[in-house]
């Protein structure tokens, strides 16, 4: 016999929103390292620029960034979570970064739900606001869920290992290239297709691109880690699956020279560096490894729920990281993003050892 009220599939749905937040703040990120650590920029001893004239700005999705960094998809879709975006956004906006929302299947199964997005761009009206649906979602949902929050771009979160680590996850993925293409093909703004922290090969890339995306969001492996996440939420813990993974460094450096390769000299691959980003430091070897913009979710979303001034917190931590950045373009002479990217970097340790494994220089 039942006893308490029969729980809906949307409750369920609402749920799985409050576990994910749960989780992600009471679990570290790894166990894979992001790899950053064996990336090292070249130190210069005789710079000939005043670092206040540094200027860290980048146009991006046909809008300027006062830095290259963008709040990365979190959440959505529940009443209770509602808050959560609206000050995301409302920092986004002061600090002049961009945004994105999490999956917005629940608002397109239920408008009462489209709140809870919606705040985002309310808060953040000029600024870059990312829409974010599932691999499966056909293209009249996702205009739909672009128009919603009128976004400047779609993310397409390729999540295959999450929905293999949820007990109600996805079996199904023969239908996703085809529809990425088809998202590609219909949708009036740029689609980024986005990991979510497992990586993305040279030969994913190398597909991507062949379906028509022209955005990767590498997701790689090294921060807030999905499998663990999902295995908690089932009371598990799975150590060899939860070390799956692209490690950040790595699927930078693979994306990168896969542009390189596939591409024809009048096209461009714009890379977005995320996946255990947590600070200046570790965006700026991003940029030397080929990605235009880093973003982050855990550690923002850990500084707004962990403190009792969260917003302020998260301001003061997006301050810290655009410091970073410009003492880090300082001590490379590099007075805006395009010297940057130009700067040498070594790669060192597992890293490299992994790369000369796949044969990428
Ligand atoms: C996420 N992420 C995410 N991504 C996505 O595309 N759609 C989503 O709905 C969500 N939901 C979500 C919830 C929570 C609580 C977190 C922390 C993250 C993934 C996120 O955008 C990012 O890809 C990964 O978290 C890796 O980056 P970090 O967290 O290591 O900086």
């Amino acid at each position: 016999m039942r006893t308490g009220p029969r729980r809906t599939r949307v409750d369920i749905r609402q749920q799985r929103k409050l576990d994910h937040i749960r989780q992600a703040l009471s679990l570290e990120d790894g166990p894979i390292p992001n790899g950053f650590k064996d990336v090292r920029l070249i130190h210069e001893a005789l710079p000939n620029l005043d670092s206040r004239d540094i200027d860290i700005s980048v146009s991006f999705l046909g809008k300027t960034l006062t830095m290259p960094l963008l709040i990365n998809a979190i959440t959505g879709g529940t009443p209770q979570v509602t808050d959560i975006n609206r000050r995301l956004a409302r920092i986004a906006a002061k600090a002049g970064i961009g945004i994105a929302v999490g999956s917005q299947a629940a608002a397109l199964r239920d408008p009462a739900m489209r709140e809870s997005y919606q705040v985002v761009r309310e808060e953040n009206p000029d600024g870059i606001v990312i829409a974010n649906v599932n691999p499966n979602t056909p293209v009249d949902q996702a205009i739909k869920a672009i128009e919603m929050i009128q976004a400047d771009a779609l993310q397409v979160h390729l999540n295959v290992a999450q929905e293999m680590a949820m007990a109600e996850g996805d079996r199904d993925f023969r239908h996703w290239p085809e529809n990425l293409a088809e998202l590609i093909r219909h949708c009036p703004v740029p689609v980024i297709a986005k990991e979510v922290g497992n990586g993305v090969s040279f030969e994913t890339a190398e597909r991507l691109m062949e379906l028509g995306v022209r955005y990767i969001d590498v997701g790689g492996a090294g921060g807030t880690n999905f499998i663990a996440i999902e295995m908690r939420r089932r009371g598990l813990e799975l150590q060899e699956f939860e070390a799956w993974g692209i490690s950040s460094a790595v699927t930078l450096a693979e994306v990168a020279w896969s542009a390189s390769d596939c591409l024809r000299s009048d096209e461009k691959l714009t890379i977005i560096a995320s996946g255990g980003i947590r600070n200046g430091w570790e965006a700026a070897k991003s940029f030397a490894l080929g990605a235009k913009v880093a973003a982050v979710a855990g550690s923002v979303l850990k500084h707004l729920l962990s403190s009792s001034d969260g917003e302020q917190s998260v301001v003061k931590y997006i301050e810290e990281f655009r410091q970073e950045l410009i003492v880090s373009f300082t001590l490379t002479n590099s007075s805006n993003l395009d010297t940057f990217a130009q700067q040498p970097c070594l790669i060192l340790g597992e890293v490299k050892e992994w790369l000369e494994q796949r044969g990428i220089p």
